[in-house]
């Protein structure tokens, strides 16, 4: 029923409708050009201002350095750069009308709003994965990961184009009416231009209907894949840092925060735990024996991630490199001979990821008896995958150097952190038979990398107005599949003064990944540093985030079956609301709460604008304010600042629960799904799947009701026959429950 058919020809035009024939594409042969169309009005124009453009491979290659032609010769001008393509240019373009649309979002990485900026007063958005440390920010400039998906949102529709090319892109945006015309937006219907360029490869451009947020990321995900369901530990705090010297340093860490009773579930291990930078191996003064570590840490339920990163030192010594080299597992050149660029360990080969047979022997490598000193509570973290090499252009592979099956290097540049991470994660699943969920964090990535892992935003810097930015950039990863991601908690580079400390722990206990990361020469930074006071701010925050996971974790089950993002701005949760269509400085988590993280400071008032209202209201409060606009599930009290915010006297909210690490969830359908629903004053309790059987002790204990009207409410708890009573003003509180989540609960 889906196949396409013939609506209409005229002499200019064939029309083609599918389905319902509600939309409609009409081709017309000259000017060449597609329109999209959905009841008989125009959505978009494909080539509508014909820009499509596509070099022809010469037959005979004749090419001459100088002799730069379309898209080589722009790349050129903008960013100095020399190419030599073996086989000649083949640049590719399109251009797209976007009718009625003039906000547009999506197109990762980059440190800039998460609204896309009008390009024609400065560059383009740039799609090249590069390691820039400390970045700079309001930039187009390519960072380490890159998603080709466009956003285009209106009050009645959202729409999403997908430009499916993983060698370098550039993407030019045309608003109209510009800024400068406003005042004649009444009259003018407003659209939105694109347009695409890529250094090679096809054409393959996909447009998503929507018309809702929630349609889109659904149809973007059956695209590229759901969000991979993380266990539940990695939703918890991460202590990182470059480097935690030796077992008695990491010790120590882990010790303080029991001191300090700072909860946390991983310790982290930078280059430095490697013997001379040889990953897979330990250093042997520092960890002389790093299984017993794990087991220490184990004993706790804690965990350690260690770096793998994707460039092996050349050391024919070394038995793992000797494997990769005789295997065929590494980039060549042009040559023909093994490519060898700088990076950490000095002189080094990269492990060529695109080919199958690599990413099987790299998987392999995981092994835990192949590994030595790893367990099964060891975890991954892949660095310096765009691949970073120190010396070569821009700080990475030459584009003539040759992957697998004879490909360019400029053909999948973008894809070369994708593969790495997809066979780490492949690795850590082989290792467990199948039968444990990975984590693994990457530095660089590309459309469908979720199902993967997590990412974080690299090397940022210990100033506020990182801290600012990485609202904005998670978000853009958020709606555009990369739902797993984080900023580097304190900042990278630089030292923190304890008031930005505490700014970005608050800011970081409401995003996904949540770790505290920072650079060899910073000054040591663990909570408990900075006296009581920051001690005691640091705590509460990774406290509430500990009573939030439950909620966190049923957002990313809903991300991995729905496609739905975890973090969401605020547009995607108030589609018609146009006053929210230009926010990145407050977003949603999950439909039920509203977060302003303060990013400023010396700030002790906030304003925040809440949907729905016809005002921004004021907020006088020192931490961090969060609303609440429907169910939240919490794993014990939790004092939150919290404020209903829905006028309707309603709330709806899920609760998903599992055994927290394993595929179970998926193979036996070991889970237990809940649907809480409070309308008309009843709040009931159902399976929200019938699917899942899980037996679990979890038990609901108290409810509490936010926004109780009248003073002389009350809410009564049926439970098997027994009504418990509890009377309150604003607040209705229900304590001692302790029922079954899986038994019927009506106030
Ligand atoms: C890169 C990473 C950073 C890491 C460092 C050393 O700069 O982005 O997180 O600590 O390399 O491995």
């Amino acid at each position: 029923s889906d196949r396409l058919r013939v609506e209409r020809r005229t002499e200019d035009s064939v029309t083609l409708s599918w389905s319902s024939g509600r939309h409609q594409v009409r081709v017309w042969h000259f000017p060449f050009r597609l329109e999209l169309l959905c009841d008989d009005e125009v959505m978009v124009t494909f080539n509508s201002k014909s820009k499509l453009w596509f070099e022809k491979l010469p037959k005979i290659f004749s090419w001459q350095r100088n002799d730069y032609s379309g898209l080589q010769k722009y790349i050129n001008i903008l960013y100095k750069i020399t190419f030599s393509p073996s086989s000649g240019p083949s640049s590719i373009g399109a251009d797209l009308c976007l009718h009625g649309f003039n906000h547009v979002y999506g197109l990762p990485e980059h440190a800039d709003s998460l609204q896309l900026r009008d390009t024609r007063d400065g560059e383009p958005y740039r799609l090249y994965n590069l390691d820039v440390f400390a970045y700079g920010v309001y930039s187009r400039f390519g960072l380490y990961g890159s998603v080709p998906l466009l956003l285009a949102h209106k009050p009645d529709r959202t729409l999403g184009v997908f430009w499916l090319n993983a060698s370098e892109t550039f993407v030019n945006l045309r608003y109209s009416p510009a800024d400068g015309q406003v005042q004649f937006k009444r009259c003018l219907q407003p659209e939105t231009d694109v347009h695409w360029l890529s250094e090679s490869g096809v054409i393959d451009c996909m447009v998503l209907l929507g018309p809702s947020p929630q349609q889109l990321f659904s149809q973007y995900a059956q695209l590229t894949g759901y969000q991979a369901m993380p266990p539940l530990f990695a939703l918890g705090y991460h202590q990182c840092r470059w480097n935690y010297n030796d077992e008695a340093d990491v010790k120590a860490v882990d010790a303080g925060f029991d001191d300090h009773n700072i909860p946390y579930d991983v310790i982290w291990l930078d280059i430095e735990h490697t013997h001379e930078k040889r990953y897979f191996t330990w250093d042997p003064v520092c960890f002389p024996e790093p299984a017993r570590l794990q087991q220490y840490l184990g004993y706790k339920k804690r965990k350690l991630v260690v770096i793998s990163d994707p460039h092996f030192k050349t050391d024919p010594d070394w038995s793992l490199y000797r494997e990769a080299r005789d295997g065929g597992h590494f980039v060549k050149n042009r040559e023909g001979d093994l490519f060898k660029g700088l990076c950490w360990p000095g002189e080094s080969c990269y492990l060529d990821f695109s080919s199958p047979a690599t990413r099987e022997w790299y998987s392999r490598c995981f092994g835990l008896d192949k590994y030595k000193g790893s367990t099964p509570l060891l975890f991954v973290w892949n660095d310096m995958n765009e691949p970073s090499v120190f010396h070569g252009p821009e700080k990475t592979m030459p584009k003539d150097a040759v992957h697998y099956g004879g490909w360019e290097h400029r053909e999948l540049h973008n894809l070369y952190g994708f593969y790495q991470h997809m066979a780490t994660a492949e690795g850590l699943i082989m290792r467990s038979g199948g039968k444990e969920r990975p984590f693994v964090l990457a530095r660089s990535f590309f459309a469908g990398s979720q199902r993967f892992g997590a990412v974080w935003t690299g090397d940022n810097v210990a100033t506020w107005e990182y801290l600012k930015i990485s609202i904005p950039m998670l978000l853009s990863l958020n709606v555009t599949g990369i739902m797993f991601c984080g900023a580097d908690v304190g900042g990278f580079f630089w030292d923190p003064d304890p008031e930005l400390l505490v700014r970005w722990y608050q800011a970081g206990a409401l995003q996904p990944f949540f770790r505290g990361h920072c650079a060899k020469l910073s000054k040591r930074r663990e909570p408990w540093l900075f006296g009581e006071e920051v001690t005691a701010a640091i705590r509460s925050v990774i406290q509430e985030r500990y009573c939030l996971l439950p909620f966190w974790y049923t957002l990313f089950y809903q991300a991995h079956t729905s496609g739905v993002p975890p973090l969401r701005p605020l547009w995607v949760e108030f589609p018609r609301e146009e006053s929210t269509f230009a926010i990145d400085n407050q977003y949603m988590i999950g439909g039920a709460l509203l977060a302003c993280p303060v990013v400023e400071r010396s700030v002790q008032e906030v304003k925040v604008l809440l949907p729905g209202d016809d005002e921004c209201r004021c907020y006088n409060k020192v931490c961090v304010p969060v609303f609440q606009h429907t169910c939240v599930f919490f794993k014990s009290k939790v004092q939150t600042q919290s404020s209903l915010f829905c006028p309707q006297g309603a709330a709806d909210g899920e609760l998903y629960l599992d055994d927290g690490h394993s595929f179970n969830y998926r193979d036996k359908k070991a889970f237990c799904l809940r649907r809480f629903s409070m309308h008309s004053g009843r709040l009931r309790c159902r399976p929200a799947s019938e699917d899942g059987t899980f037996d679990c002790d979890t038990v609901v204990q108290s409810v509490t009701i936010l926004g109780v009207k009248s003073k002389a409410s009350t809410a009564t708890v049926h439970l098997s026959g027994e009504s418990l009573l509890q009377r309150n003003t604003e607040v209705a509180e229900v304590h001692k429950l302790n029922t079954q989540v899986k038994v019927q609960v009506l106030a």
